[in-house]
């Protein structure tokens, strides 16, 4: 989990005894993080390790090697709300380092469209939020044209890209607001280099009622497998779909 933050998927999730897990963090976030844990009496799961680094000082191999992460193991990253605040340089590194990996790997993160090319009422609801993380110091540093950035995963050597923008992440996870969903906005990538089995390569639209194994219309409902405390959209299914690919414990 990169930039994992507050992410409680190590200490509940469904495939938490299965999987070996790194928490990969800035310092500064990751002490605070472990702090609130010993306090809240929650503890540290075996497999779990922590992995501090700074994306723009470090890199993700420097941290992980650090960390005893085995390289040669078929690994999943997921690396939500971290990109907007980093330079491209150290988003470009990561995804190179994850495309490295010599026996595959998957990710998945989030990035916005440029504002320019937003619609005003999607204008709006970006200016708001990016006026106040830059004012806490926390700016969001980069936007990426959707074309742009499959041609930059594809050059680092992924070779299945699913790039979902607002209005497919809305109609796979929030079919009843999907028509108001702008054309343009947050999108949510998940990249692999390696391929998946057929019957998992489907559109979001299919695979959110078969993989899930839930019915279309219940897309709005918390996830079968473990209450979460804030979903997210993408977490739990990519885990699911492809368990059988990845590294464990
Ligand atoms: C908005 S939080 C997202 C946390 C979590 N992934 C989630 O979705 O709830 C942003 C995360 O990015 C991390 N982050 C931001 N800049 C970073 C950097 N330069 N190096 C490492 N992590 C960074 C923060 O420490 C924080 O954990």
């Amino acid at each position: 989990m990169l930039g994992a933050g507050l992410d409680t998927y190590a200490y509940r999730g469904a495939l938490r005894e299965q999987l070996r897990m790194f928490e990969v963090d800035h310092p500064a976030t990751q002490a605070w993080k472990r702090e609130r844990l010993t306090r809240a009496d929650i503890p540290v799961p075996p497999a779990l390790t922590f992995a501090p680094i700074d994306f723009e000082r470090q890199t993700l191999e420097q941290g992980l090697m650090a960390a005893k992460f085995d390289p040669s193991l078929q690994t999943f990253f997921t690396w939500l709300g971290c990109v907007p605040y980093l330079t491209e340089e150290a988003v470009w590194s990561t995804l190179q380092f994850v495309a490295s990996l010599s026996n595959g790997a998957h990710v998945v993160f989030d990035y916005a469209d440029p504002p320019a090319s937003l619609s005003p009422e999607a204008r709006a609801s970006h200016d708001q939020p990016a006026a106040r993380v830059a004012e806490l110091g926390e700016p969001w540093l980069n936007y990426f044209e959707a074309d742009k950035l499959r041609a930059k995963l594809l050059g680092f050597g992924f070779r299945e890209i699913e790039d979902l923008g607002p209005r497919q992440i809305g109609s796979c996870y929030f079919p009843s607001r999907a028509v108001s969903a702008p054309e343009k906005g947050g999108h949510i990538v998940h990249a692999a280099t390696i391929e998946q089995a057929p019957v998992e390569r489907r559109s979001c639209n299919l695979r959110s009622s078969r993989v899930m194994g839930r019915p279309h219309g219940e897309a709005d409902a918390p996830p079968r497998i473990q209450p979460r405390p804030r979903p997210h959209p993408f977490g739990d299914l990519a885990y699911r779909r492809s368990i059988s690919n990845f590294q464990s414990s």
